[in-house]
Formats: structure tokens, C-alpha cells, sequence
């Protein structure tokens, strides 16, 4: 049974939804972008054809031009992106001189990528975006709600503190709402988005150099 094949006999074991984790790092030194950007939309196609069932797509970051991607990704029919997965990274062992495995669970400032591009492209995209990496704690979702993610995904958090960590997250976030006077999630989702911004321009800020002036005497 090949790939789509599985998402068929998934819909038809019960499945409500499939998420498709799409990814293979672009180390082929012979592929253009547009080879690999064909795989994933060749992919969706296929996956699409099977299935009735709405299909989220959770992807990286590695694209050249990623706002044209996750824009056309958001208009092949899938009814959700995720934004972004994690992936093992290998690390070094410089005793044994030998590759020993990377970090397994993100840490919790590692939400600031996918809170950035919600925000970026929360006005460009019609369906719904969920945030995932790196959020650990109710400030983190707190972060991706105002910037306009319509659910978060919480994996490393749980395996750190067990299951009973999204309770605590929950009773913070409904506190606060209180402090804030929002009745509910839709009052305060994507307020931070940039388009709702007075300096938008401040999300597309990558370099430091404001912050140095500290550090140079100025
Ligand atoms: C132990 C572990 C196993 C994972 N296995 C998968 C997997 O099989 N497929 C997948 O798409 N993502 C997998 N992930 C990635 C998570 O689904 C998630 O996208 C990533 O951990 C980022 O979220 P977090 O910061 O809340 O952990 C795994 C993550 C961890 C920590």
C-alpha cells in the first residue's frame, strides 16, 4: 500500500481528520526549488484525491520564498496548516568523536518562529493555521492566539510535565481573559497579527543591530 493508499484505509478505519507531516531535508545538491516544492503539492494531490476527510499539512521552514509557498499550499484544498514541525536534529559527541543524537523536546522560547509567521501571513491565508514548536506554557499560547493561530499543538511540554500540564495552561489562559476583560478566545485571536499592526514592518525586523547600542556604548 503506498502513501495516499494509507490515507484512504485511515479515512475508512474512522479517522475525523488526517494531519500530513511532509518533509525531507533538501540536501539534494541536484534538485531545484521547484522540484522539491512539486513534491509536496504532487503529494496533496494524490493525498486529496482519497480522502473526504479534511487534511492539515504540517511543514518546515525550509523554503526559499516561504510566504508564496504557504500561500499556495493554503489553495490546494487542504483545510489546515501547521506551522512549524520540529525535526530530530543530530548533534556531535566530541569525546567519542561520533554523531550522537540532538535534543529531543524544544525549549520554550522556540515558539517565536511559528508566532511570527501566524502573524505574517494570518491575513493571507483563508484557512485555518495551527501553531506547533515550542510552546510550553499559557504566555506561549497566549502568543500564538494573538497572533492568530486557530489551535496550538503541545507535544514536548507534555512530555516534560505529563499530561496535566494542559490544565494548568487552560486555568492560566482563563485568568488571563479575566485580567483582560475578553469573554472569549475570538475577542483577542489575531490581534497581533501584522496587518492589524501600527509598524508591520517590525515583524519583518531580522537583524540585531538596534540592540547592540547597549553593548557599543552609544
Ligand atoms: C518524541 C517525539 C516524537 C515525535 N514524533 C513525530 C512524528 O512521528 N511525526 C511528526 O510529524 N512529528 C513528530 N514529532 C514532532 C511533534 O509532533 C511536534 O511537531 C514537535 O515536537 C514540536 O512541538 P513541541 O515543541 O510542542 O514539541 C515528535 C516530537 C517528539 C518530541
Amino acid at each position: 500500500m503506498n502513501g495516499p493508499h494509507f490515507a484512504g484505509a485511515i479515512e475508512r478505519a474512522g479517522a475525523d481528520a488526517l494531519e500530513l507531516n511532509l518533509f525531507t531535508l533538501p540536501s539534494d545538491l541536484h534538485a531545484t526549488a521547484a522540484d522539491i516544492e512539486n513534491r509536496y503539492f504532487y503529494t496533496i494531490r494524490q493525498v486529496l484525491r482519497e480522502v473526504k476527510m479534511p487534511v492539515s499539512i504540517k511543514i518546515s521552514y525550509y523554503f526559499s520564498n516561504l510566504g508564496a509557498m504557504l500561500l499556495r499550499l493554503s489553495e490546494t484544498g487542504v483545510a489546515g496548516l501547521v506551522l512549524f514541525n520540529r525535526y530530530y536534529s543530530p548533534d556531535f559527541d566530541i569525546d567519542r568523536l561520533s554523531l550522537s543524537n540532538g535534543a529531543t523536546l524544544s525549549e520554550s522560547g522556540d515558539y517565536r518562529r511559528s508566532m511570527r509567521w501566524i502573524a505574517i501571513m494570518r491575513d493571507k491565508i483563508r484557512i485555518d493555521l495551527a501553531a506547533s514548536t515550542g510552546i510550553h506554557d499559557a504566555p506561549a499560547l497566549i502568543k500564538l492566539l494573538l497572533a492568530g493561530a486557530n489551535v496550538v499543538q503541545v507535544v514536548s511540554a507534555i512530555y516534560r510535565y505529563g499530561p496535566e500540564h494542559i490544565s494548568a495552561i487552560l486555568r492560566q489562559l482563563t485568568r488571563w481573559m479575566e485580567k483582560h476583560n475578553f469573554a472569549d478566545v475570538e475577542s483577542f485571536r489575531g490581534l497581533l497579527q501584522q496587518s492589524q499592526n501600527q509598524s508591520p514592518e517590525d515583524y519583518e525586523r531580522v537583524q540585531f543591530i538596534r540592540d547592540f547600542r547597549g553593548f557599543t556604548g552609544d
